[in-house]
Parts: C-alpha cells; sequence; structure tokens
C-alpha cells in the first residue's frame, strides 16, 4: 500500500467514526451548550469533541504528522504531512437540527492537498479523494458534471456567518444575480466542504464562495480535481494560513464562471 492510499483508507474510516460523535451530539440537541462566535456564527462542545477524537487517531497513527484544525489550530509535526481537519463544517445547519453539515479531513504536502474524506453522518455519504487515485461517492468513482450551460444544474454559493460574512453576502448576491441574468439557479448548502464535495460528485454545477479556510475547502478542491472538474489555482505556500478564493466547477463551465464570479467578488 502506498503512502496515499494508507492515509486515504485512514482518512475514510476516521470521518465516518468522528461524524458518528458528532450524530450523537445532534441527537441531543436541547442539551448542547452553544457560544455564539458573533453574528451567525457559533461554536458547540460536539465541534470541540469531534475534533479531539480526529487529533487523537492521527497522533496515534501518524505521530510525525503536523494538524491543523479549526477549534483548536496548528500543531507541529516533523514528516512534512499536514493533517487539516473540520471537525464539523456546517455549524449553523448542525445546531438547527438540518442534514446539510460534515467531517472534512485533508491531508496536504508541498504545498498541495492530497488526500481528502468528507463524511455528512445524517445523509449518510463519504466522498473519499487522493492524488492521481480519483474521488469516490460511497465507494464508486464519481467525475464533475461535463456542463457548459448554467441553465444544466445548479450553482452551489457560500457565505460565512461573523462580521465578514455581510461584505461576503453582498458580492455573492451580485454572482448569483449574474447567475440568474444566464438561467442558471443556485444553492447555498452553508457547508462549504459539502458544496465543493457536490462539484466533483456532478450534483452541483458549480461551487463558489469569495473566501474559505484551508479546512473547509482542502478536501473538496483535490476532490474536484480528482472528478476532472476545475478549481481556481490556490497559492500554496499561504493557504493553510489564509485561506483562498474559491471558484471550482466541472471542466466546460470554468471558463464561463471564473469571469462572472471574478466580476462580482472584485466588484
Ligand atoms: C462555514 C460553512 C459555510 C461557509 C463558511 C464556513 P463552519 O463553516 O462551511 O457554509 O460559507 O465559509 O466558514 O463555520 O460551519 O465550520
Ligand atoms: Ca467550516
Ligand atoms: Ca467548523
Amino acid at each position: 500500500m502506498t503512502d496515499l492510499s494508507e492515509r486515504r483508507a485512514f482518512a475514510d474510516a476516521l470521518a465516518r467514526d468522528a461524524g458518528a460523535l458528532g450524530l450523537e451530539f445532534q441527537r441531543q440537541l436541547g442539551t448542547l451548550a452553544i457560544e455564539s462566535k458573533g453574528p451567525q456564527d457559533f461554536v458547540t462542545e460536539a465541534d470541540r469533541a469531534v475534533e479531539r477524537l480526529i487529533r487523537e487517531a492521527i497522533g496515534k497513527k501518524f505521530p510525525d504528522d503536523a494538524v491543523l484544525g479549526e477549534e483548536y489550530g496548528a500543531s507541529d509535526g516533523t514528516s512534512g504531512f499536514v493533517w487539516v481537519i473540520d471537525p464539523i463544517d456546517g455549524t449553523a445547519n448542525f445546531i438547527a437540527g438540518l442534514p446539510l453539515w460534515c467531517v472534512s479531513i485533508a491531508c496536504f504536502v508541498e504545498g498541495r492537498s492530497v488526500v481528502g474524506a468528507i463524511h455528512a453522518p445524517v445523509i449518510g455519504d463519504t466522498y473519499t479523494a487522493a492524488a492521481g487515485g480519483g474521488t469516490t461517492l460511497n465507494g464508486a468513482a464519481v467525475t464533475a458534471r461535463a456542463v457548459n450551460d448554467f441553465r444544466q444544474g445548479s450553482i452551489g454559493v457560500g457565505f460565512p456567518g461573523g462580521e465578514a460574512g455581510a461584505d461576503s453576502a453582498r458580492r455573492v448576491l451580485a454572482f448569483c444575480q449574474s447567475v440568474i441574468d444566464s438561467g442558471g439557479v443556485f444553492v447555498r448548502p452553508g457547508s462549504g466542504a459539502l458544496l465543493l464535495a457536490d462539484v466533483a460528485a456532478g450534483r452541483l454545477i458549480a461551487g463558489v464562495e469569495p473566501h474559505m479556510n484551508a479546512w473547509d475547502c482542502l478536501a473538496g478542491l483535490l476532490m474536484i480535481e480528482e472528478a476532472g472538474g476545475r478549481i481556481e489555482p490556490y497559492d500554496g505556500g499561504t493557504i493553510l494560513q489564509h485561506g483562498a478564493r474559491i471558484i471550482a466547477s466541472g471542466a466546460p463551465l470554468f471558463d464561463t464562471v471564473r469571469p462572472l464570479a471574478t466580476e462580482a467578488f472584485d466588484g
């Protein structure tokens, strides 16, 4: 087994274990302490407990790897591999009792994401990818949609809560207007990681968000590339610290969606 297939299998199993723990918390929502980090920006004990489970498993299996997680930050390693994790992506959905949330785990080395696993426990979907090894949804290979017209599917959009959310939402609104003008439709799933995974799986024809953090996007971006889609190239030297702008789609649509998103986001 190569190093990547071992890490892929590990991430796959770990995302499912972590998702099962998250689901236990969601089933007891009434007793869960919810803290507000800002407007529309929440964190719960579930986010922290799930991240601790993931970090402990990585520490046992790959003790020389580094970890970057949303809730507990960065810990150093010596191998060059960095695990980048969002224990619960879609926390606003999670605390509302909605099904669209997931665990996202990526493994990053030499400026690239090389392994990704995303698990949505309520829905029961697990997506995985490895560099050079394709993308799967529930064990079956998937490909991004090969359409070149906005009228042939839905485009996923996102913007965060918190203080930065309002400005981001204004830019996304401008993008949505141009999607509508082109005969398209859009959805805001409320989980950036699932949005990207669903572009990889061909369920959405494109996905855009003015900014995502590394833990939101690194697994999903690899999935899109490995499913034959296109992503706006990211800076491997800065994405862990600063995140990236996200524009992604099936390959034929990319040269249409990218200028529209760029215009809306820069405006
Ligand atoms: C957020 C969600 C949201 C996206 C934001 C993320 P969280 O993550 O993925 O859909 O628009 O950019 O920060 O806070 O639920 O982990
Ligand atoms: Ca997130
Ligand atoms: Ca999160």
